[in-house]
């Protein structure tokens, strides 16, 4: 065998490690097995490249690519070690901008290297798709990075005239994209490479934090086409497979959210959703009274229940709750009552928060129940245990056309004989709109942090 085809061979046995790896990834309980098969097919790609040969000579600058690559691992592996759970949005977001800006700079060079005036025009347009995508990408991670990690305000930043001046940028990055195919030059390259990082902040800006997982899914497939386009450029197959991957895992991952949010893509690309302050966020817009209760009342209705429905939400990641609700759930079980979790799609603020939350508890996975599976069942619940959930469980998404959440699929919590939340105040959630649960004669509220509140509620149902 040559050795062209065994680097063929482990570049297909890659690709194949790929795909089973995204099918591991669809399912709680296959996802870290998926993760490592993707990740040792990685490495073996990353092997056989070292063996290539081009006119019978190896590769070049060995030393930096091994340079880099320690580097690289010197700073990534430390990071995912040591990264919260509740910061993985933002991990996700850096590591894809230097994915977007690798594909960029490898575009780039490949143009710097050729005569340009003799390069085919399907060249320069991989390049050109290389550079545009990659560096929006990079450019738009790093902000979506910067409104995740807190170090600029999270809320949409907006101006008059904003979706005017995006379009003017955008067109103006087209043309010069249509100027580089028709007359390429070095220099049209670099003007396409600062537009194309203006384009990618610009982009984000608007979008308001909590819609920036939707965003970072979409940036994550524009990286993906970044790779598949300099793939094209560099003549390699597993780049190419490994980059359309990426790019439609991403595509889907994004429609799946935006359709479980209830709200279109361009809803949450361009409607600065979140920017205008409700005045409910000031701590409560309404002077209706609502029902609280201590642990000890809710304790005895826990203890007393055949059925209870736990729904997780954005507050149980927020107080860390996730191994004081693990632990109430097995006291209510070691009673004989029949509990479960009812998981809301977007529940918390990035896609499968509350399946990894849980997880991490230890919390088996046949408890964990997907809305679907978990609305039949609702109404037969004795009593449903909203932690720090709100959106996820408005009635306003069926009954309000007005609301901004109408149309969104919620978790039927209203049709249980009983409803409890757990929450520090009456403040909204993240689409900052009242929640009329909160006030039905069903409900009854134990404020306070989520995990103190759970404590406590062990406690009571010990000794109820
Ligand atoms: P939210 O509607 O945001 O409600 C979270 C609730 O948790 C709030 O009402 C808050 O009330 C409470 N809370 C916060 N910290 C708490 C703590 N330490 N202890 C107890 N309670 C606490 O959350 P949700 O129901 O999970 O809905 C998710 C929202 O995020 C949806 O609107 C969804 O569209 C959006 N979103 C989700 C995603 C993904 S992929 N998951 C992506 C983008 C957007 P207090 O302040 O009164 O405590």
């Amino acid at each position: 065998m040559s050795r062209q085809t065994a680097i063929d061979l482990a570049y297909l046995f890659a690709a194949i490690t790929f795909v089973l790896a995204l099918k591991g990834l669809s399912s709680p309980k296959r996802a870290r097995q998926g993760t490592i098969v993707g990740a040792v097919g990685m490495a073996v790609a990353v092997v056989a490249t070292f063996f290539h040969q081009e006119n019978g000579q190896g590769l070049r600058n060995l030393g930096l690519m091994v340079g880099a690559m320690v580097l690289g691992i010197v700073i990534a592996v430390p990071m995912s070690r040591f990264m919260k759970m509740t910061s993985m949005p933002q991990l996700i977001a850096i590591f894809n901008g230097v994915g977007g800006g690798a594909a960029a700079l490898v575009s780039i060079t490949e143009f710097l290297h050729q005569d340009v005036k003799t390069l085919p025009t399907y060249v320069v347009l991989e390049v050109v798709l290389g550079v545009l995508i990659g560096a929006m990408s990079f450019s738009g991670s790093a902000i979506a990075y910067a409104k995740l990690q807190e170090l600029m305000t999270g809320r949409p930043i907006t101006y008059p005239g904003q979706q005017i001046m995006n379009g003017i940028i955008f067109f103006g990055a087209l043309g010069i994209v249509v100027a580089l195919l028709i007359a390429p030059t070095n220099l049209l390259l670099w003007i396409l490479l600062v537009v194309a990082l203006i384009v990618g902040v610009s982009f984000v800006l608007p979008i308001g934090g909590a819609d920036v997982p939707v965003l970072i899914s979409l940036l994550n497939s524009f990286t993906g086409l970044a790779v598949a386009a300099s793939g094209f450029t560099l003549d390699s197959n597993v780049l190419i497979v490994a980059g359309t991957l990426v790019g439609a895992s991403g595509i889907l991952l994004t429609k799946l959210m935006s359709q479980a949010m209830g709200r279109s893509l361009p809803n949450i690309m361009f409607s600065a959703f979140g920017s205008a302050t409700p005045s409910a966020a000031s701590g409560g817009a309404d002077d209706r009274p609502v029902r609280s209760g201590t642990p000890e009342d809710i304790a005895v209705m826990l203890a007393y229940a055949r059925k209870v429905i736990i729904v997780p939400g954005y507050g149980l990641a927020v107080a860390q709750a996730q191994h004081t609700v693990n632990e109430l759930a097995e006291l209510l079980q070691s009673k004989g009552i029949e509990v479960f979790y009812a998981i809301h799609p977007v529940a918390g603020r990035m896609p499968g928060h509350m399946n990894v939350l849980l997880a991490e508890a230890n919390v088996p996975y046949s408890e964990l129940k997907e809305m679907d599976e978990a609305n039949p069942e609702m109404s037969t619940a004795d009593v449903v245990l909203v932690v720090g959930a709100n959106d996820t469980v408005n009635p306003a998404a069926k009954t309000s056309p007005g609301s901004p959440i109408y149309g969104m699929p919620i978790i039927n919590a209203d049709e249980a004989r009983q409803i409890v939340f757990l929450k520090r105040s009456m403040r909204p959630g993240f689409a900052g709109i009242e929640n009329e649960l909160l006030y039905d004669p069903k409900t009854i509220l134990l404020f306070g942090d989520a995990k103190d509140s759970l404590g406590k509620l062990v406690t009571a149902v010990k000794q109820s």
